[in-house]
């Protein structure tokens, strides 16, 4: 992982909203096949983060770098077209179409040009039926989205960025909203798919027992800094990170 060069680096970024600043220099590497959580309390700048580096905000100042190459103020698009893909805080999902028809939107997406008569071809629909079996979610292909329980939803939102084969992941909260007994579920399906396709992971999560099972190393927000970062078990420790983030842990 460290000695490699970094897949991702942002360099002193900056951005403030009115009287907000939600990004007051952050500079932060991550570094292939790793999976990195973000935590820090409410409005710390987090999500912010995650739209600086897939395009959906400039910085006032810095630059963000994917493989070396800049990326700063690319638009979304070109950025995940440059193998970044990310899923968000609540699941972009057509509800009232199954999950594998979901699925397979992603996938025609991904390809450009696409029409409904084709939208079920073969070698879709095997794509399909290989990524729903990753995520353990083929015996629901046919379910209709709304029908499906909310962790069910999470996996498939990340099954739709694994089907434009990133390079990167980011996920904004992979597990809020997902009861207690499914949540570890949820996460020992998502972090094995996510090395068997070995993609590296940036994701924000507030419930530290999460983080402490999970995450590499983790990087704590605060006020549009980063307050410490390190592996879990020591960054976790550390009473001016528990003071911060206390607040957000349930
Ligand atoms: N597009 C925007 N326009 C105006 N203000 C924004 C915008 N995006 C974020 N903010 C503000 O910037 C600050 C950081 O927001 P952000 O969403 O990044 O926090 P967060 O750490 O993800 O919080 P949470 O844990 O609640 O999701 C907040 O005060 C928020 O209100
Ligand atoms: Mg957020």
């Amino acid at each position: 992982m460290e000695g490699a060069p970094p897949l991702l680096e942002a360099l002193d970024l900056h951005i403030r909203f009115g009287g907000v600043v939600a990004a007051a220099g952050i500079s932060l590497q991550v570094y292939p096949g790793e999976l990195l959580a973000i935590i820090g309390p409410n409005g710390a700048g987090k999500t912010t983060f995650l739209n600086l580096c897939t395009g959906y905000l400039r910085p006032e100042r810095g630059r963000v770098l994917l493989e070396g190459k800049e990326i700063t103020g690319l638009p979304p698009r070109a950025i995940a077209r440059m193998g970044v893909a990310r899923a968000f805080q609540i699941p972009q999902l057509f509800t009232e179409h199954s999950v594998e028809e979901n699925l397979l939107l992603a996938l025609a997406a991904r390809e450009g040009f696409w029409e409904w008569a084709s939208l079920r071809n073969d070698q879709r629909r095997q794509r399909a039926r290989d990524i729903l079996a990753l995520l353990g979610l083929e015996h629901l292909a046919a379910v209709p989205v709304f029908e499906a329980p909310e962790g069910v939803r999470k996996l498939l939102d990340v099954a739709m960025a694994l089907a434009l084969e990133p390079k990167l992941l980011l996920l904004d909260e992979p597990t809020s909203g997902v009861s207690a007994e499914e949540k570890f579920r949820v996460m020992d399906t998502l972090v094995q798919a996510l090395r068997i396709q070995r993609v590296t992971t940036i994701f924000v999560e507030h419930d530290m027992e999460v983080v402490r099972r999970y995450a590499d190393r983790v990087a704590v927000w605060a006020e549009g800094r980063i307050l410490a970062e390190g592996k879990p078990q020591e960054v976790l420790a550390n009473p001016k990170v528990l003071a911060s983030v206390v607040g957000v842990e349930e």
